[in-house]
């Protein structure tokens, strides 16, 4: 696969504005994902979760983008692009298939604002528009209410629970899978 080029002019709207990581985000990085609803929520599971985790991550995401599998994105404040409020993704891009599935998390002071909802409709609508894909997943915990409001504020359809999807805390875990079709986000 070619690899995926940042969105140029950065994503942004009135709030929030999605750029690529530099290495100076490294500690809000790490301080916004420490959280543990974030480390409950998310996959892989590291635990304990340190700064090396961030750097290696940073390193891995690169690697994952020049592949075409991958894009990672700091999401900011449009009015201070150095406050880092969380983090999306698209991932398991897959050009021959036009689909992908979209990530997202903040740290906690940034919730509760909508600013995932602005997340995901500015990644939604890149992957429409320019990856021109046909689908787009998203996948969540079945008790991560907020992921999944987030989803439904954004049109996507539940289309169905992946049972014992995934290792987790020494058992498996269920995952609730959404998607989004082009014509569909809202
Ligand atoms: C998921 C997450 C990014 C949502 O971000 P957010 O910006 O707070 O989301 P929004 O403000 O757009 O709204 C989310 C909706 O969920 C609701 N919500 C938020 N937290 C909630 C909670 N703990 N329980 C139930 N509902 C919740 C909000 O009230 C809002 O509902 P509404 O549509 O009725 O207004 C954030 O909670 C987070 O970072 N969680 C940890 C990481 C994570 O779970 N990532 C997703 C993995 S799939």
């Amino acid at each position: 696969m070619a690899a995926l080029s940042f969105p140029n002019p950065p994503l942004a709207d009135d709030v929030v504005a999605l750029r690529p990581w530099r290495k100076a985000d490294i500690p809000q990085r790490f301080a916004g994902f420490s959280d543990p609803v974030c480390l409950r929520f998310s996959w892989p599971f590291s635990e304990p979760f340190t700064e090396a985790h961030v750097r290696g991550d940073l390193e891995e995401h690169e690697r994952r983008r020049l592949d075409g599998r991958e894009i990672n994105l700091a999401v900011v404040d449009v009015a201070a692009r150095d406050h880092v409020w969380g983090g999306a993704s698209v991932y398991e891009v897959d050009g021959e298939r036009s689909c992908a599935s979209v990530g997202f998390w903040l740290a906690a002071h940034a919730r509760g604002r909508g600013i995932a909802t602005r997340t995901v409709r500015l990644l939604a609508r890149w992957c429409f528009d320019r990856l021109e894909l046909a689908r787009l997943q998203l996948a969540c915990a079945p008790d991560n209410e907020a992921s999944r409001r987030v989803a439904e504020r954004c049109g996507f359809t539940r289309e169905g629970v992946l049972r014992a999807h995934l290792p987790f805390r020494g058992g498996r875990r269920d995952t609730v899978v959404y998607g989004l079709l082009p014509g569909e986000l809202r």
